[in-house]
């Protein structure tokens, strides 16, 4: 493993819950619900769809490597031809098949995690790979299938750091736990160039869509729901969560 490859994991390692936290959460930390991924009907007009669109015009296919709901791959309704859907939650897959039958686009969907499951995709005209990265610890592997599953290229979004690192003051607070800085785009960069490739990147302000509601925040923090109100007061002392994304362009 490369020096920036390895940087990267260390920072990734370190976001993890520790078991003695984690023990004593109510309930899950990380419940998600996955209608929250339905892709808008209006895809919104971001510098990542304006690369994708550009790299995949006149027509063409799309992988979307942890699609969620497909808000990557339905942004490029038009010229897509068929969307292949990679995650590894079966209930995102179903919220992709429903959005790719609502628009009327032929689709597929693996179950599994990339890179394991990337013989199974097969390649694509684009691979497309929204706010995934921040998700994984062995980044070498996962880009290098990324370039070897695109004919034309690659569009990664990510934004600027890991997206729950603007609760780092409130672990500090209420459990006393220190995490380290979290990995950012450079970073991400840095792995690429390790690989061979040099991304063009594009900084953007990205609209909030996801939920973050105290009672969110508190399950998230492993606390009981009753301490939501002195969450949400915490919450107002520290700074905004992130809305710097970046994203990645590169041709294999
Ligand atoms: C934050 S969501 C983003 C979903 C979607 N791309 C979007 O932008 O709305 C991250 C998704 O990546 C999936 N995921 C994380 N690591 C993965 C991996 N190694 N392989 C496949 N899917 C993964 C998760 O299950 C989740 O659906």
């Amino acid at each position: 493993m490369g020096s920036a490859a390895a940087r990267w994991s260390e920072l990734q390692s370190g976001r993890g819950i520790p078991p003695e936290i984690l023990a004593r959460a109510p309930v899950s930390p990380w419940g998600h619900d996955p209608a929250d991924f339905t892709p808008p009907d209006e895809p919104a007009d971001t510098p990542s769809r304006a690369a994708a669109l550009s790299l995949l015009a006149p027509a063409g296919t799309v992988l979307d490597v942890g699609c969620g709901g497909g808000d990557a791959a339905f942004a490029l309704v038009g010229p897509l031809t068929e969307a292949i859907g990679v995650d590894v939650a079966q209930d995102m897959l179903d919220v992709f098949e429903a959005a790719a039958d609502v628009r009327g686009v032929p689709a597929r969907t693996v179950l599994g995690p990339w890179p394991d499951v990337a013989a199974d995709a097969g390649p694509a005209d684009v691979v497309v790979s929204h706010h995934v990265l921040h998700n994984v610890v062995d980044l070498g592997p996962f880009v290098d299938a990324l370039t070897a599953a695109a004919g034309r290229g690659v569009v990664v979004e990510m934004l600027a750091e890991h997206p729950m690192a603007w609760l780092d003051p409130l672990w500090e607070r209420f459990h006393g736990l220190h995490r380290p800085p979290s990995a950012t785009v450079d970073d991400a960069v840095a792995v690429l160039r390790e690989r061979g490739v040099a991304p063009e990147v594009t900084l953007w302000d990205r609209e909030l869509r996801l939920p973050h509601s105290p009672e969110w925040i508190t399950r998230r923090l492993c606390l009981p729901p009753e301490r939501a109100p002195e969450v949400a007061a915490a919450v107002a002392e520290i700074p905004p969560r992130t809305r710097t994304a970046a994203t990645l362009v590169w041709r294999p």
